[in-house]
C-alpha cells in the first residue's frame, strides 16, 4: 500500500516538474527571446483577396506613394496567392541585386517573355546556358564593337535629320522612335535588314510588341488575337533570319554588327548558337534596348528644351568639343560629352522606363532598414524593388522633383550617396543593363547631332507619363519646332 502511495507521489511530482517546466519555458520564450521567431514585413492593407489586386492596377507607383510613408522601406503585398515584398531604397536592396540565382531567380517573373523571344533562348533556358547567352551580349557590345556602332550611329542620325526641312513642326517623340528603329536595325539586326527587309521587320516587331499586353505578364498563353499574331510574327522572324544568317555563312563576309557577334559566339563546349537562338537573342536585345532609349531620348529632349540654363550648358559643350574636333563625331567624341551624359541620366532618374523589377526568391533572407529594422523574408515571396520610386528618394536626391543634371557632378555625385545602389535606372549588380554604354552613346550621338544642327522649342506642354505602358513612356505626341542653324566652335 505505502509503496504504491510512493509511486503515486513521485509520478505526481515528477507531472508538476514537468508541468512546471513547461510553463518557465513558456514564459522565458514570451518574455525574455521574444524576438527569436520570424519578424515578417508589414502588409499593405486591403480588402481580402482582391484587395491586393485593385490597389495594384491602380498602379504600382500610386501603391508605393500611399504605402512607404505608412510602412517603410519594406512591406508584402498579397496578390491572389503570392506575397510581393518591396524592397525600397539602396539600404534594403542590395540583396536584390546582388543574391546569386539560386537565391534570387528572375526566370519565373520574367516568364512572360518566352513566347515573344522564342524558344531555347533567355529565360526558357537554365541559368548555366543564360548566363552564357548573357556573355554573347557582352561580347558584342565591347568598346572595340560600340565603336564600328558608333559610326553607324552618327550616320544614321545625318541620315535622317536631313530630311527634315529648314523650319517646321514635328512629333519630336515619333522621329526619335523612328530613328532609333533604324539605327537599332542596322548595329544589330544588320545590313540586310536595314536596307532591304527594314518594312517587313519592323511590322513584324510591331506585333511582337502588341502582343505584350499587361495582362501577357500573367497569362502569357491566352488564345487571344493579340498573341495569335504575336506567335505568327515569332515564326516569320524566325524564317527571315534563318535566311539572312545562312547566306552571311555562305558568302563568309563578315559584318561589325549584333548579328555577326552571335552568329560567331560558342558556348564552353564548343557548340555554336544555332539560327532560331541568335533569332531570339536579337528580338531580346531589341526589346531591352529599343523603347528604352527612344523614351529616354525624348525626355532629355523635353528637359533640356524646358530648362534654358541646361540648354545653354550642353550647347557651350557641343562648341567646346567643335573647336577641339571640328564637326567630327565618334566614339571617343562622345565620350567627352560629360554635361550631355548627366543630362540624359538625370532625364533617365526621373523616368526610368523600366519602372518595377522582380525576382522569385527561393531562400529565407533578412534586411536591415535605415532606420534599423530588421525583416525576414521569407522563400516563396516574389522580391521587388522600384527604380521609379527609388531614384526619388528625398533622402539620397535633393529636390529629388527637380531636374538638375549637376546632382551628378564631382563634388555632389548623388548617384553614389548610399553605395552602388542609390540610382537604378539600369538596374545593378547581377543583372545589371548590359547595354547601358550603347544606350548613352546612342541618344547623345542623335542628341549632338540635333543640338548641333538645330534651333528647337517645344510647343506642346510638357509631356506627362504614360503608366499604362509595359515600358514606362511619354503620353502623347511632343510637338517641337526647329529651325536649321549650324552651331559654331567656341
Ligand atoms: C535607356 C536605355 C535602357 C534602360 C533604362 C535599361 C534598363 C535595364 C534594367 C533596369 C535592367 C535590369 C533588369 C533587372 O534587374 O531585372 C536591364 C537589363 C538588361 N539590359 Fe538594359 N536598359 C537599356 C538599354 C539596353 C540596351 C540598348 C540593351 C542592348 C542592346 C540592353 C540590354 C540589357 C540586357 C541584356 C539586360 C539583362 C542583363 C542581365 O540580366 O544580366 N539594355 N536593362
Amino acid at each position: 500500500m505505502t509503496a504504491t502511495m510512493d509511486v503515486d507521489k513521485k509520478l505526481l511530482n515528477t507531472g508538476v516538474l514537468i508541468v512546471a517546466t513547461l510553463v518557465v519555458a513558456k514564459l522565458i520564450y514570451a518574455f525574455l527571446i521574444p524576438r527569436s521567431g520570424k519578424r515578417l514585413p508589414p502588409v499593405v492593407k486591403g480588402w481580402p483577396i482582391v484587395g491586393g489586386l485593385v490597389r495594384f492596377l491602380k498602379g504600382p507607383i500610386v501603391m508605393l506613394r500611399q504605402e512607404y510613408p505608412k510602412l517603410g522601406s519594406v512591406f508584402t503585398v498579397k496578390l491572389f496567392n503570392k506575397n510581393i515584398t518591396f524592397l525600397i531604397g539602396p539600404e534594403v536592396s542590395a540583396h536584390f541585386f546582388k543574391a546569386s540565382e539560386s537565391d534570387l531567380s528572375q526566370q519565373e517573373v520574367y516568364q512572360f517573355n518566352v513566347p515573344t523571344f522564342g524558344p531555347g533562348v533567355v529565360f526558357d533556358v537554365d541559368y548555366s546556358v543564360r548566363q552564357e547567352q548573357f556573355r554573347f551580349f557582352t561580347e558584342s557590345l565591347r568598346v572595340n564593337k560600340l565603336k564600328g556602332y558608333v559610326d553607324q550611329m552618327v550616320a544614321e542620325a545625318e541620315d535622317y535629320f536631313s530630311k527634315w526641312g529648314d523650319s517646321g513642326e514635328v512629333d519630336l517623340k515619333y522621329e526619335l522612335e523612328h530613328l532609333i528603329i533604324l539605327t537599332a536595325s542596322r548595329c544589330l539586326l544588320g545590313r540586310e535588314v536595314r536596307d532591304k527587309l527594314f518594312d517587313d521587320v519592323s511590322a513584324l516587331f510591331h506585333d511582337l510588341d502588341n502582343g505584350m499586353l499587361p495582362i501577357s505578364v500573367l497569362f502569357p498563353y491566352l488564345p487571344i488575337p493579340a498573341h495569335r499574331r504575336r506567335d505568327r510574327a515569332r515564326k516569320k522572324l524566325s524564317e527571315i533570319f534563318a535566311r539572312i544568317i545562312s547566306s552571311r555563312k555562305s558568302t563568309g563576309k563578315p559584318e561589325n554588327d549584333m548579328l555577326q557577334c552571335f552568329i560567331d559566339s560558342k558556348y564552353k563546349d564548343g557548340r555554336p548558337t544555332t539560327e532560331s537562338e541568335v533569332t531570339g537573342l536579337l528580338i531580346a536585345a531589341l526589346f531591352a534596348g529599343q523603347h528604352t532609349s527612344s523614351i529616354t531620348s525624348t525626355w532629355t529632349g523635353a528637359y533640356l528644351l524646358c530648362h534654358k540654363e541646361y540648354l545653354s550648358s550642353v550647347l557651350e559643350e557641343q562648341k567646346n568639343l567643335m573647336a577641339k574636333h571640328g564637326n567630327k563625331v565618334d566614339h571617343d567624341i562622345l565620350a567627352e560629352m560629360d554635361v550631355l551624359y548627366r543630362s540624359i541620366k538625370e532625364a533617365l532618374r526621373l523616368h526610368p522606363p523600366l519602372i518595377m523589377l522582380l525576382r522569385s526568391s527561393h531562400s529565407d533572407f533578412n534586411v536591415k532598414t535605415r532606420e534599423g529594422k530588421e525583416f525576414d523574408i521569407p522563400k516563396g515571396h516574389i522580391v521587388a524593388t522600384s527604380p521609379a520610386f527609388a531614384n526619388r528618394l528625398p533622402h539620397i536626391f535633393k529636390d529629388p522633383d527637380a531636374y538638375d543634371p549637376d546632382r551628378f557632378a564631382v563634388g555632389r555625385e548623388e548617384d553614389k550617396a548610399a553605395g552602388a545602389f542609390s540610382y537604378i535606372s539600369f538596374g545593378g549588380g547581377r543583372h545589371g543593363c548590359l547595354g547601358e554604354p550603347f544606350a548613352y552613346l546612342q541618344i547623345k550621338a542623335i542628341w549632338s547631332h540635333l543640338l548641333r544642327n538645330f534651333e528647337l522649342e517645344l510647343v506642346s506642354p510638357f509631356p506627362e507619363i504614360d503608366w499604362n505602358a509595359m515600358v514606362v513612356g511619354v503620353k502623347g505626341k511632343v510637338m517641337v519646332r526647329y529651325k536649321r542653324r549650324e552651331l559654331t566652335a567656341n
